[in-house]
């Protein structure tokens, strides 16, 4: 029914998450309000306690792998030696629903990732909405920051060798900052996507905000920037001159998609200018240009 993992969490998955809660079996209970600890539904069925059968026992259990579900339900989760297969009340679908344990309801895409603890307070990266939104940039997918698992069963997700339980792994290798690491507590270092544009070293925490400044330099000095900037821009040629396809003004981003995606857009807005990756060729802001250097 699905392809590949999905980049970015999405509405497909928030509505097979309805269908999924829908069609468990009625006898069972639907998932408890916060708070509710389920203790008085039910007796005790194998090791667990009675009210395991709900969502805000079993299910934060799992999230929490308060106990290794897979050692005793099985590798695969479909019985194992404890008999009880998952999928005897969570219709097929559920393993792939990413929404349905991570679904927050900032947008479309799912974002940001509830924590995982069920409470709706002390998220560990409340920037979430912003990277996989937009709109200064592409909205990222989850593997610029995390390995992207296919399904629950994907190993180092939460029941297959996943060694720090309940705890989101970041992993910058599949995406733009790929050298890039990370010190905890939303702390970022040596990331391309916070740089100067000319490679990594970008430094980032969590809770600061940014201006176009603060990672290539005002508008005004271009003191970050490569080449011939600062002479053009005190010569009064601004960045929409060269950067239009990006651009509207110096601090305008008209076109997310082609900011800190890995590549720098030159599209002049003079007619018959040229830019072959190292060099300019034309006539603009009144001087003539013969393969210059940049
Ligand atoms: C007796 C029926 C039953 C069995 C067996 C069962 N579940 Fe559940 N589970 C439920 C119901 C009902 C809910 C609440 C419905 C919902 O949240 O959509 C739930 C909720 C969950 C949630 C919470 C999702 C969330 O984010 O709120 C997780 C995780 C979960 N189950 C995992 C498992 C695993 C893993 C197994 C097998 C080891 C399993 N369940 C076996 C009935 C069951
Ligand atoms: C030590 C072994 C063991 C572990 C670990 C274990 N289970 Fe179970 N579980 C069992 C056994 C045994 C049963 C009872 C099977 C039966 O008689 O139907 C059971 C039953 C269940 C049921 C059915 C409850 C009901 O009321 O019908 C759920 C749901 C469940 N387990 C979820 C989980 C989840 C989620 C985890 C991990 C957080 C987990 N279990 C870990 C052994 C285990
Ligand atoms: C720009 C980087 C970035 C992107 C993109 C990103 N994450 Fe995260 N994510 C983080 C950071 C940083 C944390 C905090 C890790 C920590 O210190 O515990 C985190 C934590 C999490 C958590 C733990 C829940 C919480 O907030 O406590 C989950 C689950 C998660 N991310 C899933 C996702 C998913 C799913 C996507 C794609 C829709 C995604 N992330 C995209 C950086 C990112
Ligand atoms: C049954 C609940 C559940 C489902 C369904 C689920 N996840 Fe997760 N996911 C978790 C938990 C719990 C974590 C917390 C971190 C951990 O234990 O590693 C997590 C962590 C993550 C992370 C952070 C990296 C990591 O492994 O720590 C990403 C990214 C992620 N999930 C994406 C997805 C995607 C994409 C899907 C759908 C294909 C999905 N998840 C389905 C429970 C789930
Ligand atoms: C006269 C044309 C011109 C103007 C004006 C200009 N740029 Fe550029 N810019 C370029 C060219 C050409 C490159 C490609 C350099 C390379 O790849 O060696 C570039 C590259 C960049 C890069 C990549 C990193 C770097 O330093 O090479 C950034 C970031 C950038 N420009 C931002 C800006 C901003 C912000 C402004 C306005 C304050 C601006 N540019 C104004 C021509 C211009
Ligand atoms: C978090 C860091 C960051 C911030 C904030 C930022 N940029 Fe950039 N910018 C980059 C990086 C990295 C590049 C390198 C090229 C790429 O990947 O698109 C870039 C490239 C550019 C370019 C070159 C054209 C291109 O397509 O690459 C222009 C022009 C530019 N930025 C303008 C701006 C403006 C205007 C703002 C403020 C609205 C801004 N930037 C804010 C990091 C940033």
């Amino acid at each position: 029914m699905r392809a590949a993992a999905p980049q970015t969490l999405s509405l497909f998955a928030a509505s097979l998450a309805l269908v999924i809660v829908s069609t468990l079996p009625s006898c069972y209970p639907s998932k408890p309000p916060a708070g509710d600890s389920g203790q008085d539904t039910g007796p005790s069925v194998g090791p667990h306690p009675a009210g395991w059968a709900a969502a805000g026992e079993h299910g934060l259990a799992a999230k929490l792998q308060d106990l290794e579900c897979a050692s005793c339900h099985g590798l695969d989760l479909l019985g194992g030696s404890a008999g009880r297969d998952c999928d005897s009340c969570h219709p097929s679908g559920w393993r792939t629903d990413c929404t349905w344990c991570h679904g927050g309801v900032d947008n479309s895409t799912g974002a940001p990732p509830l924590d995982m603890d069920d409470a709706s307070t002390g998220l560990s990266f409340p920037e979430h909405t912003a990277h996989v939104g937009g709109p200064r940039h592409p909205a990222y997918g989850c593997v610029e920051c995390h390995v992207m698992p296919a399904d629950v069963l994907t190993s180092g997700h939460l029941f297959v060798e996943d060694d720090s339980a309940a705890v989101a792994e970041l992993t910058f290798s599949g995406g733009l900052a790929a050298t890039g690491s990370y010190a905890g507590s939303g702390s970022c270092s040596n990331i391309y996507c916070h740089g100067d544009g000319r490679g990594a070293g970008g430094t980032a925490t969590s809770g600061d905000s940014y201006d176009c400044g603060d990672c290539h330099g005002d508008a005004g000095s271009a003191r970050d920037l490569s080449g011939e900037h600062r002479e053009h821009i005190h010569e009064g040629v601004v960045c929409v001159d060269c950067h239009r396809d990006t651009v509207s003004s110096d601090t305008q981003i008209a076109t997310p998609d082609n900011h800190v995606n890995g590549h720098v857009e030159v599209a002049f807005g003079e007619s018959g200018m040229s830019w072959n990756g190292s060099s300019c060729d034309g006539q603009c802001h009144g001087e003539r240009h013969s393969n210059e250097r940049w």
